[in-house]
């Protein structure tokens, strides 16, 4: 008995040696579900560089839309490579009169980089309810921290262009006037609910493409 402790000693160590160990990474397996904890992984044997590169942030998005402004993501679902790392990245073009529409993320805080133009930026805190807004000129940086609501809008006569990075590789979106007018809760209950009167509740339904 005595002399298969030792080794009884290492196979331990082996152990844990083994659940301590992280993997380099996990790229994406699309052919998968997505999960809370993010993809399962692709076979190593299956992945490539191209999984670690994204191409698709280098093109303006197209602008010509109410909002005249456009979030081009690289979130894991188009960025394979992110997966469980805890980080994605974005790009805003704003036209002139550009608006990204109040919003969250819940997955995730954002840090936003003004590489052109003049962008007025904010959240609201929810602990109470207070803005800080700015606006910010090329080369500053602003932080929104994680789930609180906040915009972004151009105030400059030039197009507007910003990076931003999440510390979330699906940080999610969720547009407040979309989920309020974009949905297909009656109006009424919309009415109730919002306290906005029925004029202003088929206005914004029409807009945002609710139904009823
Ligand atoms: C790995 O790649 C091979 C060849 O491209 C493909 O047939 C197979 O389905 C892939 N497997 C996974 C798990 O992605
Ligand atoms: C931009 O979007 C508008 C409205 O959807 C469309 O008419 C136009 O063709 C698009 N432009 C480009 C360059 O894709």
């Amino acid at each position: 008995m005595k002399m298969y402790l030792p080794i009884l000693f290492v196979v331990s160590l082996l152990f844990s040696y083994s659940h301590g160990s992280v993997l380099d990474f996990c790229v994406a397996d699309f052919s998968l579900p997505d999960g809370p904890a993010g993809y399962s992984c692709k076979k190593p044997a299956n992945v490539t560089v191209n999984d670690f590169v994204y191409s698709g942030l280098g093109i303006a998005g197209n602008t010509s839309s109410l909002i005249k402004a456009a979030v081009t993501t690289a979130f894991v679902d188009q960025f394979p490579g992110l997966n469980g790392l805890g980080l994605s990245m974005a790009r805003l073009d704003l036209a002139v009169g550009g608006v990204v529409p109040i919003h969250t993320h819940r997955g995730g805080s954002e840090i936003i980089f003004v590489v052109e133009g003049t962008i007025c930026a904010g959240f609201i805190s929810s602990s109470t309810n207070t803005a800080y807004f700015k606006t910010l000129h090329k080369g500053d940086v602003m932080v929104f921290p994680q789930g609180l609501l906040h915009f972004q809008f151009n105030t400059g006569n030039i197009p507007a262009l910003a990076i931003v990075s999440l510390n979330s590789a699906n940080p999610g979106v969720d547009f407040t006037d979309v989920a309020l007018f974009g949905n297909n809760l009656p109006s009424a209950v919309v009415e109730k609910v919002a306290f906005l009167d029925h004029a202003q509740v088929k206005k914004l339904k029409a807009v945002f493409g609710g139904t009823d």
